[in-house]
């Protein structure tokens, strides 16, 4: 078999945890269940590039259960957890090439690697798979029924390409179930965000100054856990109804122009580019600490602080130190999202939700591939629903059903005062 991970040694502390993450991932598991009976996806090779975590080795052992044959890359060059790879190898066989800090070129060598399977199914997180497999892979395209896509950056790039018809194959958008970016964006992202700059700083959060870029689902959630552990929270936005929301909720609004004077610490969070720019840095104050927690380490102008630096240097594990104009700013995890790249992602109780959609989305296009067109679909509402069901089911929660009545009250309009 061939794979490329750092050590197969690490296999059994990867086993364990891939085990111990399985414990909160009951809604996948009953899929998985599911699967050994039914090979849903016999026969299928499947590609897939995902953060290569713990939740992610479940998400691979549930496709293989279902018939499948898979190849997993790295969806980013950190965040690739070295000993989940190896047990991935050693103990499920499951054919990985991921390996933490490996540097851009082995990263796409690693992804041609893994379409090397000749895929039915592309599985992304972030789109690079796909981009790949349409500008430099193109001979594959032609066995290829459709894909799945896990986060916002990844659907916006896709959707760019299916406006100027440039996709070949259609692909289900997981990030926009409503159990994915509910779930996953707001709570996954806003707690393990804090969780990677505290193990990376051990930065304390009462009576900081924390400003967040992005009010979307991730920088909401964000916003709410840094405001939780007593932070005075400034939310910088360019939409006007997010910005209003974001102040309704209690929040400071301003603009980063100004905001860049008074934080402590700064975290992105929109999918855009120098979101934090050379005039903010310059505005900065001593000791501010940078980190990003969206999809590319495009979010805060790298470059322009590598430029405007005397000197840099690693303090810490995950955190370089820029003196620029006679201040020092700390820079986490090189702007990478900080909470895969210096902790372990999203718990795997959320991932549950998420990796559910992708299982279900991927025996969909099987099942339905032949009606699909070129385009970005998101999962059924069936199929989200039947997920937001399983999981409260899992958590003992019953709720309340519609009567035959409020049914037929809901789809009237006759009856009013
Ligand atoms: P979203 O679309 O819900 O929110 C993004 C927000 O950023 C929008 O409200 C937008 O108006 C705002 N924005 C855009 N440019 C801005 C600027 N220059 N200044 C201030 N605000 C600006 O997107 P979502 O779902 O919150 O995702 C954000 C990023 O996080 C994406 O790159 C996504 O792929 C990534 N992501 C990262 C995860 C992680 O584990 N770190 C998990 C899920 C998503």
């Amino acid at each position: 078999m061939k794979y490329h991970v750092k050590s197969l040694s690490l296999a059994e502390k990867g086993r364990k945890r891939i085990e111990w993450a399985s414990r909160f991932m009951p809604v996948l598991k009953k899929i998985r269940e599911r699967f050994e009976k039914e090979k849903p996806l016999e026969g299928k090779r499947i590609a897939a590039c995902l953060h290569v975590t713990t939740e992610t080795a479940n998400l691979m052992i549930t496709l293989k259960a279902g018939g499948a044959q898979i190849r997993l890359s790295a969806s980013n060059p950190l965040s690739t957890q070295d000993d989940v790879a190896a047990s991935l190898v050693e103990d499920y066989g499951i054919p990985v090439f991921a390996i933490k800090g490996e540097d851009r070129d082995t990263y796409y060598s690693h992804l041609n690697s893994v379409l090397d399977i000749e895929p039915h199914l592309t599985m992304d997180d972030g789109a690079d798979l796909i981009s790949t497999l349409h500008s430099q892979r193109r001979a594959l395209l032609k066995n290829v029924l459709g894909g799945t896509e896990e986060t916002t950056t990844g659907v916006i790039r896709l959707k760019n390409m299916a406006l100027q018809n440039k996709l070949m194959y259609p692909v289900i958008a997981v990030n926009d179930s409503m159990t994915k970016f509910l779930f996953d964006n707001r709570y996954g992202t806003g707690q393990s965000t804090i969780d990677g700059i505290l193990r990376a700083t051990n930065f304390f959060f009462p009576g900081s100054v924390v400003v967040v870029c992005g009010f979307g689902w991730c920088g909401r959630g964000i916003a709410f856990r840094a405001r939780g552990m007593s932070a005075e929270v400034i939310v910088c936005e360019v939409d006007p109804v997010k910005a209003l929301e974001a102040r309704m909720e209690g929040f400071r609004v301003m603009p980063l122009e100004e905001a860049a004077e008074l934080g402590d610490l700064f975290i992105t969070a929109t999918g855009n580019k120098n979101v934090i720019d050379k005039h903010h840095i310059t505005k900065m104050k001593d000791g501010a600490v940078l980190c990003n927690a969206g999809h590319f380490d495009v979010e805060i102008n790298k470059e322009a602080m590598e430029s405007m630096a005397q000197d840099v240097e690693v303090i810490r594990n995950n955190v370089k130190k820029y003196k620029i104009n006679g201040k020092n700013l700390f820079l986490l995890a090189d702007g990478r999202l900080v909470n895969l790249s210096s902790a372990e992602g999203h718990p795997a109780m959320v991932m549950d939700m998420s990796f559910s959609n992708q299982a279900l989305a991927a025996e969909f296009i099987v099942k339905n591939y032949k009606n699909l067109e070129k385009k970005v679909y998101k999962i059924p509402d069936e199929i989200d629903y039947r997920i937001a069901m399983m999981k409260l089911e899992t958590m003992n929660i019953k709720i309340d059903t519609l009567t035959e009545e409020q049914k037929k009250y809901l789809s009237s309009w006759e009856i009013g005062t």
